[in-house]
């Protein structure tokens, strides 16, 4: 590939991206959310429980800002398929390796739009015995929801477009932009 094919970081100039959130708003809000955080689970040592990939790197700039002992895991979780997806069967394709019964579980989202994901995930570690299940998301986009999910911690709500960016991808392009951005076209990537 020749130096000017390849993409810049900041696809500076992409005209199919239109940037939504920059890095320096999205490492505030973080700030606020660990500080938050860090309050509500003093003295306790709650499991950060990361959802692959996207929420990789917001979960990574997250634990900087919790100013508490705290242990980390992840899971990958991918749906069936476009028809079962809408029924909300999802499919653990990585699991914990650890128990998590008495654990005080945050589950870590890059975003959380039609909520089927989360709503499996959610009910699938609640069965597990934890002593409690939370959900920190760093993106809500409320008018595509199917299903119903409490978010306790919430970065931003964004409008009903696909984005991109700071962990976000399409067709695994684009996670390693340092801001979050809408995708105008998915049809030319
Ligand atoms: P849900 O089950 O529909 O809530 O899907 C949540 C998952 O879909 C997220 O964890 C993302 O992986 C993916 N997703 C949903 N909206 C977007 C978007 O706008 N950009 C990139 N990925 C998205």
């Amino acid at each position: 590939m020749s130096a000017s094919s390849a993409p810049s970081l900041s696809e500076f100039g992409n005209p199919n991206l239109e940037p939504l959130l920059t890095g320096e708003q999205i490492q505030t809000r973080i700030s606020e959310m660990g500080a938050e955080i860090a309050r509500d689970y003093a003295g306790r040592n709650p499991l950060l429980l990361g959802v692959l990939k996207g929420a990789f790197i917001f979960l990574s700039d997250l634990i900087r800002t919790i100013d508490l002992q705290i242990g980390i895991e992840f899971m990958a979780i991918s749906s069936y398929g476009a028809e079962t997806r809408s029924s909300g069967e999802v499919k653990i394709v990585k699991d914990l390796d650890v128990a998590i019964e008495g654990r005080d579980i945050l589950v870590v989202e890059d975003i959380v739009d039609t909520g089927l994901t989360l709503s499996y995930l959610l009910a699938n570690l609640r069965s597990r015995g934890a002593a409690s299940v939370k959900l920190v998301a760093l993106l809500n986009k409320h008018e595509r929801r199917l299903r119903e999910v409490e978010i306790d911690y919430l970065g931003f709500n964004i409008p009903d477009a696909f984005v991109v960016g700071y962990g976000l991808d399409f067709a695994e392009r684009y996670r390693n932009l340092p801001y979050i951005a809408v995708l105008k076209d998915p049809l030319i990537q």
